[in-house]
């Protein structure tokens, strides 16, 4: 399970960084406190990839904090984040959970620890942090998981930036009959109770996240981060593809054979090289009005 997660990571890392919404990213930098190295958390880290976005998008110096459930997870975030150190010509000092990234333009610590944030209860991982981030997450947690996370990082002052919340919406080109019946089941599937505080938001978590900052008197952003895949994205396309028809067989177990028709249909059009997915996603910022 964790090992086909990983790769699922690894497989769509360089998709959402292309994905990101620039403007959001800015208007969380923006909002960041000067004049001391910045304490960070970063929820649901998986292998690090918004580290790996962020850390040079973010000013100064860095103290991150990346919590995962997954050990596994944690574990690989640490052998993918040295290489990526290294690659840069950084020095990389490793020391079990902790360890650090020192290059001309960059200064990061970072602490990985288990965490799980099926109840938002830490307070001590929200603690002194200037920002609160997450990607990919969003769409997994309930809706009072966000009401949670909004009052967290108010209690604490933090800036938030979630990218990459799948907001429900998906084009497929050359399209097929049943792609959006697809689709509606894998929306369904979306809100099922992924153990992150009850039933997921699923395609409504953005819209939800939004409510939830403005509700504790926080500025928010909230911009496009669509994923727009081509036949360079081969790989990426297959297991959203895979991953579509499993979720819609399971809402809607009568329309099987359908579902597994159309999932040869559509991974025809892959191997073709014709075959374009757009997947919506939402990146939002939100911070505190200060003064
Ligand atoms: C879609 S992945 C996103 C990972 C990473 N943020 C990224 O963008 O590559 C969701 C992550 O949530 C983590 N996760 C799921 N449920 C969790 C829980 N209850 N507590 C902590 N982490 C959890 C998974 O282990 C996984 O790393």
């Amino acid at each position: 399970m964790d090992e086909s997660l990983s790769e699922w990571l690894r497989r769509r890392e360089s998709a959402d960084a292309v994905a990101r919404s620039s403007a959001v990213t800015r208007a969380a930098v923006d909002a960041l406190p000067g004049g001391e190295a910045l304490r960070i958390l970063d929820l649901a880290t998986g292998r690090g990839s918004n580290i790996r976005f962020l850390a040079g998008r973010l000013p100064g110096p860095q103290q991150w904090l990346a919590v995962d459930r997954s050990p596994a997870l944690l574990d690989s975030l640490r052998e993918v984040m040295t290489a990526w150190g290294e690659a840069r010509g950084c020095r990389v000092r490793n020391e079990a959970s902790r360890y650090g990234i020192r290059g001309v333009d960059m200064a990061c610590d970072i602490e990985t620890r288990e965490v799980d944030l099926g109840r938002l209860d830490r307070d001590e991982i929200f603690v002194g942090r200037h920002l609160v981030t997450a990607s990919a997450l969003l769409d997994l947690v309930s809706e009072s998981w966000l009401q949670a996370l909004a009052a967290r990082c108010r209690d604490v002052g933090a800036v938030g930036l979630f990218t990459i919340t799948y907001n429900g919406r998906c084009a497929c080109v050359p399209a097929e009959p049943e792609d959006d019946m697809v689709r509606d089941l894998m929306n369904l599937h979306q809100k099922g109770d992924k153990g992150l505080g009850g039933p997921a938001a699923g395609p409504d978590a953005s819209a939800c996240a939004e409510r939830s900052f403005l509700d504790v008197g926080y500025r928010v952003r909230r911009e496009p981060s669509d994923w727009v895949l081509t036949s360079e994205d081969a790989d990426v396309q297959r297991t959203l593809i895979e991953g579509w028809a499993e979720a819609a067989t399971e809402m809607g177990p009568d329309r099987g054979s359908v579902i597994s028709d159309w999932r040869a249909r559509r991974l025809a059009h892959v191997d073709a090289g014709r075959s374009r997915l757009t997947v919506g996603h939402d990146d939002l910022a939100a911070w505190p009005t200060r003064g």
